[in-house]
């Protein structure tokens, strides 16, 4: 039953991909959209949108224009390295790469100006382009019409975390998989936040006109459903035996990498480098799942969901517990964290926040609760990107000045040192400065 009904999510999150347009349609290509009237001005004084998307998505200096670099990355010399360690070939031509390092589209969905060498084009997240590109600046085209004719709705943060999470974590589509094989050969690791990345790569402006076309975007729950899919995304591809399993081990990419790769000592004396948990229990010494978004995700519950909160952490507690049992075990585990997880991201999704939100959600990351769960990297990393986002949602709300949150920059920078390099991480260090930079936007209030 926990079976079927998983499958049936699955198959209905597969089917409002190919309504929302990304699963039909052609692949147009960024020279359709790079026009000097349409998306290539030099200036972003457009009347509706900006205009000037094609240039911040090319800008090579900074993170912007990341997704325009991402095919080249791949000749790299990392990036042929990495082909060729793996028996790839050439990475340009290598489906295992090019799913997440430019357009995917299958055969038949390549329109006259697709080009893989593009990377990643606007339409890898605005949808694929055929049914809309000639109607949707035309006067009587609105959001909804152009919705209807498959534009990605990336407004919604279902919508946009779905997108994202494709590459930014994984999904079953073809090549869009990062394998702890690739990690080995050389591919970084994967580390993402949805509000604080989508603010990195942002070439829009939020003004009045976007949010009379769009609604307002409220980061808290731009972040909350982003954490909530980010466990959904896991539990559901480790449940698939393709991805869940390499040879007789379970596929490493799922686990905290820092569980295996840590200095070991036969000397009598030295000390732990571990600790145990109580948010993960398990099989002493046995490599835990990374669980980074599962505590942003239980943290969030207890603000925005707290009918759900106890259920939630059940189901995440029974998953660790479930994994030294056995691989039916697990998966059957990780199905009901994936209801749960679905459940949260229905609610977070369906509702506004009141204006201390962000507040109180920082409170609940940093205070003792949740702060005991942060004995490793991932989760660590993870906590100060939401510390950042919500300090930047305050900053943008008007509620914490521009100066105030220029003077608690410096506890922020404080815990990311903190996770700088996971060979200096030291998780009672983190904890200290986490609190410190909680304490210090807690003041604000
Ligand atoms: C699931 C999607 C996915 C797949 C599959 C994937 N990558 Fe990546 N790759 C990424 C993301 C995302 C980043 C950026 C990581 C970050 O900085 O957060 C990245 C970064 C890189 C980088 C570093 C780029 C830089 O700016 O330094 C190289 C090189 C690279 N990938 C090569 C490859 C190769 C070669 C393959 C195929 C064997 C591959 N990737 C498969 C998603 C993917
Ligand atoms: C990595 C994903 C991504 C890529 C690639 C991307 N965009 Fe976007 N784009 C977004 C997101 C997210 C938004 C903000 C949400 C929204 O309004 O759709 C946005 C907003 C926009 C807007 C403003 C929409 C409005 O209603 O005001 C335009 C125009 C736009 N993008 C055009 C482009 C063009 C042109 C390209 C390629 C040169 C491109 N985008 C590439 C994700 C992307
Ligand atoms: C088709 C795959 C794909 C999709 C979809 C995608 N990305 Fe990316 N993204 C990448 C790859 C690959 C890189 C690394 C490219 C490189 O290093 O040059 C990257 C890099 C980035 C970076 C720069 C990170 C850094 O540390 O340098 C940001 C920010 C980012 N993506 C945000 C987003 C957001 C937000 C979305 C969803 C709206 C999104 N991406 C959707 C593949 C994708
Ligand atoms: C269950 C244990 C385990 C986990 C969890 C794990 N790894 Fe590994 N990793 C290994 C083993 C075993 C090797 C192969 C080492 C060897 O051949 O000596 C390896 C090799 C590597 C290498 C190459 C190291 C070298 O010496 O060149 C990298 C990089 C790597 N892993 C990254 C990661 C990342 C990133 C993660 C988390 C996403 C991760 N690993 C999770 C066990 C693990």
């Amino acid at each position: 039953m926990a079976r079927l009904s998983f499958f049936l999510i699955f198959l209905l999150l597969t089917d409002s991909f190919a309504a929302s347009g990304a699963l039909a349609g052609q692949y147009e290509g960024v020279a359709s959209c790079a026009g000097s009237t349409c998306h290539g001005r030099n200036e972003g004084d457009g009347k509706v949108v900006r205009q000037d998307e094609l240039r911040i998505w090319q800008e090579s200096s900074s993170k912007s224009g990341a997704h325009s670099r991402a095919f080249a990355v791949l000749s790299s010399p990392r990036g042929a390295r990495i082909a060729a360690d793996l028996g790839l070939g050439n990475a340009t031509a290598a489906t295992a790469c090019l799913g997440c390092h430019s357009t995917l589209a299958r055969d038949g969905q390549r329109g006259a100006r697709y080009r893989a060498a593009d990377g990643v084009g606007c339409e890898s997240c605005h949808g694929p382009s055929s049914g809309w590109l000639s109607s949707h600046y035309a006067v009587p085209a609105s959001h909804a019409s152009n919705v209807a004719n498959g534009l990605v709705p990336l407004e919604k943060a279902q919508a946009r975390a779905s997108v994202c999470l494709d590459c930014h974590f994984g999904s079953d589509k073809p090549g869009q998989f990062v394998t702890h094989s690739m990690m080995a050969a050389g591919h970084p690791r994967v580390s993402f936040e949805l509000d604080l990345f989508s603010a990195l790569q942002q070439h829009h402006n939020f003004d009045d006109d976007y949010k009379r076309r769009k609604g307002t975007t409220d980061s808290v729950q731009m972040w909350a459903v982003g954490q909530a899919q980010a466990v959904q995304r896991s539990a559901r591809l480790f449940a698939q035996a393709r991805y869940g399993n390499t040879g007789i081990f379970p596929e490493l990419y799922f686990f905290d990498c820092h569980s295996c790769h840590r200095a070991i000592s036969d000397n009598p004396g030295a000390s732990r480098t571990f600790e145990t948990n109580p948010g993960r229990p398990t099989t002493f010494g046995y490599p835990p799942y990374n669980d980074e978004n599962i505590i942003m995700l239980s943290a969030v519950a207890r603000v925005l969901a707290p009918g759900q909160a106890d259920r939630f952490d059940q189901a995440s507690r029974n998953f660790h517990a479930a994994m030294a049992q056995g691989r039916p075990q697990a998966v059957a585990a990780a199905e009901k964290l994936h209801t749960a997880a679905g459940a949260l991201s229905d609610e977070m999704a369906g509702r506004g926040y009141p204006d201390d939100t962000a507040f109180t959600v920082i409170r609940t990351i940093a205070g003792s609760a949740i702060r005991s769960r942060f004995t490793d990297y991932a989760g660590s990393s993870q906590a100060v990107m939401a510390i950042d986002t919500l300090l930047n949602a305050l900053v943008r709300e008007g509620r914490v000045t521009l100066g105030a949150a220029a003077g608690i920059r410096a506890n922020i920078n404080r815990a990311y040192a903190a996770v700088r390099s996971p060979q200096q991480y030291d998780s009672a260090a983190y904890r200290a400065a986490l609190s410190k930079a909680a304490q210090s936007i807690e003041a604000l209030r």
